[in-house]
Parts: C-alpha cells; sequence; structure tokens
C-alpha cells in the first residue's frame, strides 16, 4: 500500500535528472535481437532453429473486404467422433436455430456457421421475402439442414409468436437464438428526425429483439431447455460514431447491450444464457450506399487494422456464444471492430 513514508523516496526519484529528463532510451539500452532461438518438439525429438530478424515490422494495412459469396459445408456425423473434447464443445450437433434478419448480410453468414457445426434445423425470420426464401434454400442446398422461412416483421408481436410455436412444434424445440434483424439511419441530424422515424427505428432494433427473445424464452423455459441468444448490437452502443449523425441508432444499440445484460440475469434462472456481438463498420448492404463511399474512408482510416468486418467475421464468434464453448458466459458484450474503439 502508498504510504507517506514513500515520499521521501519518491522525491529523491524526481531530483534523478537522469530519470525524468531523457524518457527515451540512449541506444545502447534497446534491446534487439538478431535472431530468436527457437527450440521445438516433435514424437519427443528435439530440434532447433534459429529464426532470423530482418523486417522492420508487419505491414497493419490489409485491403478492405471483398464481397465474397460463402458455401456452408455440412458436418458429417462421423466427423464428430474424432473431435477432441474442446472442439466438441464447439459443436451443436442435433440443435435448432432461430435467427432473425437472416435473409442476408451477418445473421445469414452466422446462420450458415451454425449450419456447418451441425444444427439440424434453421428458421429465418425476415421481413424480406425474396432473400429469406433463397436464404433458407441455399442452406438446405449447402449444408443439408432442415431450413424453413418465416415472412415476420419483428415489430410485430402476434406474427413472432404464430412463428416462434411453429418452429417449436415442428423441430420440437429451440435451442439458439441470434437476432440480427435490425436498420440504421445515418446522416441525420438530431434536430430533423423525424418522431415516426426515430419511434421505429427503435421499434425494430430494441422493440423487436426483445418481442422475439421474449417468445423464444418461452418456449425454452416451456421445454427446459438450456439455450443460447446473441444479440447483434454494435459498437455504436457504446461509442459515438463519426463523423455520421445517427444518436437514434446509437441510442438503440445502448439499449440492445442493456437488454442483453438485464434478460442474462433474469433468465439465467432457466439455464438460459444471453450475450451480445458488438460489431464494428462491417462491409454488408447496410453499408453499400454510395451515400456512404466517403466516410466509409474515414472509418477504415480510423480503424487500426485498416479495414472493414468482412461479411463472415462474426461467425466464429456467434458459434463460441451459441455452444457449451461459452458455458460461463452470460450478460456480455463482446466487441468485434478491427480495434476501432481503442482509438
Ligand atoms: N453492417 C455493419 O456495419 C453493422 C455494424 C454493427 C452492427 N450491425 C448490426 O448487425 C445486424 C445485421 O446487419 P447487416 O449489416 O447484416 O444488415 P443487412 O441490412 O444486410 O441485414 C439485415 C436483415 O434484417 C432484416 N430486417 C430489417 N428490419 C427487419 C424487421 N423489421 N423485421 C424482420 N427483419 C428485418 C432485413 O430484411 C435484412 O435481411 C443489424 O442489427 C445491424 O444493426 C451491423
Amino acid at each position: 500500500m502508498f504510504t507517506s513514508r514513500h515520499i521521501p523516496r519518491l522525491a529523491s526519484l524526481a531530483t534523478n535528472a537522469r530519470f525524468f529528463r531523457n524518457p527515451t532510451c540512449p541506444k545502447a539500452d534497446v534491446i534487439r535481437a538478431k535472431e530468436v532461438p527457437v527450440v521445438s518438439f516433435k514424437d519427443g525429438e528435439r530440434a532447433s532453429v534459429d529464426l532470423p530478424i530482418d523486417s522492420p515490422g508487419l505491414d497493419p494495412v490489409i485491403p478492405p473486404g471483398v464481397d465474397v459469396k460463402q458455401v456452408a459445408y455440412p458436418l458429417a456425423p462421423s466427423n464428430l467422433k474424432g473431435l477432441t473434447p474442446t472442439l466438441k464443445k464447439f459443436t451443436l450437433h442435433g440443435k435448432v436455430a432461430v435467427v432473425t434478419g437472416g435473409g442476408r448480410g451477418l445473421g445469414f453468414n452466422m446462420a450458415q456457421a451454425l449450419a456447418e457445426v451441425g444444427v439440424k434445423g434453421i428458421a429465418i425470420m425476415d421481413r424480406q421475402q425474396d432473400v429469406g426464401e433463397a436464404a433458407a434454400k441455399e442452406l438446405s442446398e449447402q449444408a443439408g439442414v432442415d431450413a424453413r422461412f418465416y415472412a415476420v416483421d419483428v415489430r410485430d408481436g402476434a406474427a413472432i409468436d404464430q412463428a416462434v410455436h411453429d418452429i417449436s412444434d415442428h423441430f420440437g424445440q429451440i435451442d439458439v437464438l441470434i437476432n440480427s434483424a435490425g436498420i440504421a439511419d445515418s446522416n441525420i441530424k438530431a434536430e430533423n428526425y423525424g418522431h415516426g422515424m426515430f419511434r421505429n427505428l427503435i421499434d425494430i432494433n430494441v422493440t423487436g429483439t426483445f418481442l422475439v427473445a421474449q417468445a423464444v424464452a418461452r418456449q425454452m423455459i416451456k421445454n427446459k431447455t438450456r439455450g443460447t441468444m446473441i444479440f447483434i448490437a454494435s459498437m455504436s452502443g457504446s461509442i459515438v460514431n463519426y463523423p455520421q449523425e445517427q444518436s437514434a441508432y446509437n441510442t438503440s444499440k445502448a439499449a440492445v447491450v442493456q437488454l442483453t445484460k438485464s434478460l442474462a440475469t433474469e433468465w439465467a434462472r432457466y439455464g438460459i444464457r444471453v450475450n451480445a456481438i458488438s460489431p464494428g463498420y462491417m462491409d454488408t448492404a447496410l453499408n453499400r450506399v454510395p451515400t456512404l463511399d466517403a466516410q466509409k474512408k474515414i472509418w477504415i482510416e480510423n480503424t487500426p487494422q485498416k479495414r472493414l468486418g468482412a461479411v463472415d467475421d462474426l461467425n466464429n464468434l456467434a458459434v463460441f456464444l451459441a455452444t457449451d464453448s461459452s458455458a460461463f458466459s452470460t450478460g456480455s458484450n463482446y466487441v468485434i471492430d478491427g480495434g476501432y474503439t481503442l482509438w
């Protein structure tokens, strides 16, 4: 503990000119090895090698994400047999997932990831009929899952209840929920924001998240399913984005983070876990609008990794949170943003 008897010692340090006057290290004090000795063992056999150091450093600049159409591959049951206990915890063999906003973008990509780790059924809930249907078709064709599409608007509590009952009746269970449906209104100054627009955004991003979570939780509680929920919030729930003005969106995502924490505590007694993912700027249709082109350059410049997130950059975190590999995590908010919020 720091006490007054330390003060003379600090005073003597303060008078030590070298200690305070020269904040940069003299060259002779810099430790800079010419090589790194590495000792490795394979089948008990020792081998060693010296790695020369000649590069001044890594180039942190990675090109922006490209629009690659991802394909999901099925996890064959025979592949499960050889998995180590740690890898086994990353699988969802025989489980059933609901993904809102799963028609496209981050939701669809996370649905593909769940398919790749063994879910037997996926229900996509989206308000866009065409993309929703196409998503379910692809999941079924590519990964062999029993995929269903529900044309549901997440503002519509009655439609959600009906869909969730049907999902539960059809599959007999719901184990995982990913709430990815959401909208963003950018570049609207707060003083000009229409009342109806503000209410609508909060209704989709916040109320919609709650209504779906509530309907799914009721089924999980009834069936005694120790389920997992993942809410897609945003780094905008913890920071204010620059340069675009988007007070409604930022507010909605802060609410999603707080909703995550609140529901996590309430539903822990049923074994239901609720966590949030807060992405940074991602390269999805949400951001692929010409009016955002100039701002996108600023976002990339302000991201230490110098790129937007790719559409599948959330996948493995979503799998972690959906599976027993994160069994002791609930009410947490996982920021995944290429380092944006560090600066
Ligand atoms: N793209 C980003 O940079 C970014 C960053 C942080 C957070 N997020 C969040 O991630 C989530 C997914 O974003 P995305 O980039 O994949 O967007 P996206 O627009 O590509 O996909 C969103 C999907 O949600 C659906 N949807 C929208 N409103 C709905 C409603 N009322 N009812 C049902 N479905 C509805 C859309 O039809 C669409 O298929 C959103 O919640 C978004 O706020 C995105």
